[in-house]
């Protein structure tokens, strides 16, 4: 073995860091404009920077986010996997974090210092960064109305008729659409947790989920109903009202649980696993969760401080790819991808409260 790799050692050429990390073409990129025949300044050459470093997050986050989709959409998913894909979602979720601090270091160049160049940006905008727009489709976003007529896809669209660049990117977005995003595949997971012991192919399953559906909305009432009468005995002024709200959130609940009357098994699923966080079996599916509302919410955070730096720099101005700027910016951070994991947090009841989970053995307790 050893002759074996000290040959190879001797007839192997050096590669150097430089090489390694293509370092001279990576260098050579701040030149700034297509032409890059400008003379930029300190100024330029800082906010060029800050923006190829996130575009270079960003990829790094598709791959992560990609790989964690992957493992997810096998059926089953084997136990070994999650801690896998916890582990790409989380790296994501840290990269989001930094890149929120990265604002801070945008916001070192002043509003007269990005004026002076601001021009030469014409109408290129974020709004055209092709990677933040495939990491909203891989997660799966909606291309909801955006206010005041934006809408990132139908403008890639025309991009793709103006420039080879511009194919590139839309043929890119259109891949995208067509593999079934996190959002969908995390759905058909929790649609299959066991709940009470019991899958869905399994005899009896519809009853078993719609017992444990209306076991919570008892508890749930019960206790609104005395979260009501201590609202009475504190004297709260207009108590009808805050009864309407009672009423209305329970309703919602059970449309949330039973639309149309019908099991939906995917928010029975989510709401077993947070209602019971205490079983074994569950801690990983609870873990998983976790982390996916983290970088929910990590990347609504970095759209919030997007927002914020921006108006630092720019005020309420018009951005440079003709949105209305900071109210379109933060009208962005209203819109939520995985919805359910939202919601369900409105309708969770307090452990004692629960029915104790049936065949609890097989969620990893050994007594019942
Ligand atoms: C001086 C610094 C910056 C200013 C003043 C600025 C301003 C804006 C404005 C006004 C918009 C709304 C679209 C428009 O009308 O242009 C926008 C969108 C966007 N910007 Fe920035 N931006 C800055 C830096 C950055 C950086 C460093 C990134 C990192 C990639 C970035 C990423 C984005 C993204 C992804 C959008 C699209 C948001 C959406 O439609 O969901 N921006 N920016």
């Amino acid at each position: 073995m050893g002759n074996r790799s000290l040959r190879k050692n001797m007839g192997e050429k050096r590669i150097t860091y430089s090489e390694y990390l293509h370092l001279a073409k990576l260098l050579d990129l701040q030149d700034g404009g297509v032409a890059g025949d400008r003379d930029i300044s300190a100024d330029e050459l800082h906010f060029i920077i800050v923006h190829q470093s996130f575009e270079l997050w960003f990829k790094l986050i598709l791959n992560q986010l990609a790989e964690a989709r992957a493992l997810l959409s096998l059926e089953p998913v084997p136990e070994s996997h999650i801690p896998l894909i916890v582990h790409h979602l989380d790296r994501t979720t840290e990269i989001l974090k930094l890149m929120q601090s990265q604002w801070k270091v945008m916001e070192t160049l002043t509003p007269q210092g990005f004026l002076a160049f601001r021009d030469e940006l014409g109408t290129a905008s974020g709004f055209e960064s092709f990677q933040m727009r495939e990491l909203e489709i891989l997660l799966g976003l909606d291309n909801v109305q955006r206010p005041g007529g934006m809408d990132p896809l139908a403008h890639f669209e025309k991009l793709a008729g103006e420039s080879e660049q511009g194919k590139r990117a839309w043929d890119r977005l259109v891949a995208a659409s067509q593999k079934e995003t996190l959002s969908e595949i995390l759905t058909r997971w929790l649609a299959r947790t066991p709940i009470h012991g019991s899958s869905p192919d399994d005899e009896g399953d519809d009853e078993v989920v719609r017992g444990f559906i209306e076991g919570h909305l008892s508890s749930m009432e019960a206790h609104d109903n005395e979260s009501l009468e201590r609202h009475k005995a504190m004297g709260t002024p207009a108590i009808e009202k805050v009864k309407v709200r009672f009423d209305a959130s329970l309703a919602a609940a059970r449309e949330y649980l039973l639309p149309d009357g019908q099991v939906y098994r995917p928010r029975a699923g989510l709401l077993f696993i947070e209602s019971y966080r205490e079983l074994p079996l569950l801690a990983w599916p609870r873990t998983l969760i976790d982390s996916i509302v983290e970088l929910e919410q990590q990347l609504l955070l970095f759209r919030h401080h997007h927002a914020r730096m921006v108006e630092r720099m720019i005020g309420r101005r018009v951005g440079t790819g003709g949105s209305s700027g900071v109210d379109y910016l933060d009208s962005t951070t209203k819109a939520r991808i995985f919805t359910d994991l939202w919601q369900v947090r409105s309708i969770l009841v307090k452990r004692e409260s629960l029915d104790d989970v049936k065949d609890s053995g097989f969620y990893g307790f050994t007594s019942e």
